[in-house]
C-alpha cells in the first residue's frame, strides 16, 4: 500500500460516523435496525446475526462498527478468504466476548468447510471442529459466548441458502440520494475543516454515483486543490477546475463505465449483447462489472438488463454523444 492509500484510509475511520443516528440516508435500513436493536437490548440479549449487502462504498463496513458500538460490545474484523482452515475460524471465535460482533468482510468467499463450521456456531453458539494431528483425528467441542455475526457481501447471490437462511436479519444497501449525498459531504466538510460553497456540494454530489466512498473521495481531491491554492473555503470555481482537471465525468462516470458504454455502443450496436462477450471485448472481470458497475449504469438508466442480454439506452448514447437510431428490438 503506497502512504497515499494509507492516509486516505485514516480518513476514512475518522469520517466514520459512530452512532446509528449520525448515519445518513438508507432510512428504511436504519429504522429497522433501530427496531431491532432496542429490542435485543431491552431484553438483554445479543443480537441476531446480521446481513448486509450492497454495492462497494454504500457503507456496510461502517455499520458494522455502528452496530457494535450501538450494542455495547467490541467488533473483530476478518475477511472470508483469510479464514483458510476451520482452526482460524475457531481461534477468531474462542478469543470472543459475550455481545461482541464478529465481522466477516466479503462473506461470499469463505472456504466452504470453514462455512460449516460457522453454522453450527451461528445456530447454538457451539463449536464443534475435527482437529487432525500426527494421524490421530480427534472432535474438539466448545461452548461459546452469545455473539453477533455479521456479514458483509455486494454478491448475495453467492450465498449458499444454508448460511443465508441462519441470519436473522438481512438488509439490502441503496444507492444513497442525491441530498444525502449532499449531508455526507457537508459531514465530511465539517469534520476536515473545510467548508465548501453550497453549489460546490451539489455538484460533487451529482458526480459521487450515489456513494459515500466516492463522495467523500471527490471531496478530498477537490479540497487538495484549494489548500494549493493557500484558499479556507472550497469555492464553486475552485471545484469546477479541479473537476476538469480531474476529468470527472458529469455523470461521475469512470473509465470502465464509459469503456463498457462504448463497447455496448460501437461494437455491439447497443445490444443486445450477453455480459461474457462484453466483458471479454473491453477487457474486464465479469464479475466486476456485475457488482461494482452495473448496478450504477442500471440506476441512472443508462443500461438495461433484458431476457437477451445487456441494451445501451437512449440516455447512454446522449451522454456519451453518439446519434441514437432507435433500437430495432
Ligand atoms: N451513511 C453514511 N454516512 C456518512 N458517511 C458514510 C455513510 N456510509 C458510508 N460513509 C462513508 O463512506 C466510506 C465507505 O463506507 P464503507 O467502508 O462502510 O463501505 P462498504 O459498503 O463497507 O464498502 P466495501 O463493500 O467496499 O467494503 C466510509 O469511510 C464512510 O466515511
Ligand atoms: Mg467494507
Amino acid at each position: 500500500m503506497d502512504s497515499h492509500a494509507l492516509q486516505d484510509d485514516t480518513l476514512d475511520i475518522t469520517l466514520r460516523p459512530q452512532r446509528l443516528s449520525d448515519y445518513i440516508g438508507q432510512t428504511a435500513l436504519k429504522a429497522n435496525l433501530e427496531v431491532f436493536i432496542g429490542a435485543a437490548k431491552h431484553r438483554q440479549e445479543t443480537l441476531d446475526h446480521v446481513l448486509l449487502y450492497g454495492p462497494p462504498g454504500l457503507g456496510k463496513t461502517t455499520l458494522a462498527h455502528i452496530i457494535a458500538h450501538e450494542m455495547g460490545g467490541n467488533i473483530k474484523t476478518v475477511t472470508g478468504p483469510s479464514l483458510e482452515r476451520t482452526g482460524d475460524l475457531a481461534a477468531i471465535l474462542t478469543s470472543l466476548e459475550p455481545g461482541d460482533v464478529l465481522f466477516i468482510d466479503e462473506i461470499h468467499r469463505l472456504p466452504s468447510v470453514v462455512e460449516e463450521v460457522l453454522y453450527g456456531a451461528m445456530e447454538d453458539f457451539h463449536l464443534s471442529v475435527l482437529i487432525n494431528r500426527e494421524g490421530t483425528s480427534r472432535t474438539l467441542n466448545l461452548d461459546l459466548p452469545p455473539f453477533t455475526l455479521i456479514g458483509a457481501t455486494t454478491r448475495a447471490g453467492d450465498l449458499s441458502s444454508p448460511l443465508r437462511a441462519r441470519f436473522g436479519i438481512t438488509e439490502k444497501f441503496d444507492f444513497y440520494a442525491q441530498e444525502d449525498i449532499e449531508k455526507i459531504i457537508l459531514r465530511t466538510a465539517k469534520v476536515l475543516q473545510t467548508p465548501i460553497e453550497t453549489h460546490a456540494v451539489t455538484s460533487l454530489a451529482l458526480r459521487s454515483r450515489g456513494t459515500p466512498r466516492i463522495a467523500n473521495r471527490l471531496y478530498r481531491r477537490i479540497r487538495d486543490f484549494a489548500h494549493y491554492q493557500k484558499a479556507e473555503a472550497i469555492s464553486n470555481a475552485i471545484t469546477e477546475e479541479g473537476l476538469t482537471a480531474l476529468k470527472v465525468d458529469a455523470l461521475g462516470l469512470d473509465d470502465v463505465d464509459v469503456r463498457y458504454l462504448l463497447g455496448l455502443i460501437d461494437r455491439f450496436k447497443g445490444g443486445p449483447v450477453g455480459l461474457e462477450a462484453l466483458a471479454s471485448a473491453i477487457g474486464e472481470e465479469i464479475m466486476n462489472l456485475e457488482d461494482v458497475y452495473e448496478p450504477y449504469l442500471l440506476q441512472i438508466g443508462l443500461i438495461n438488463r433484458t431476457p437477451r442480454g445487456r441494451v445501451a439506452t437512449e440516455k447512454a448514447y446522449k451522454h456519451l454523444k453518439r446519434s441514437y437510431q432507435g433500437q430495432l428490438f
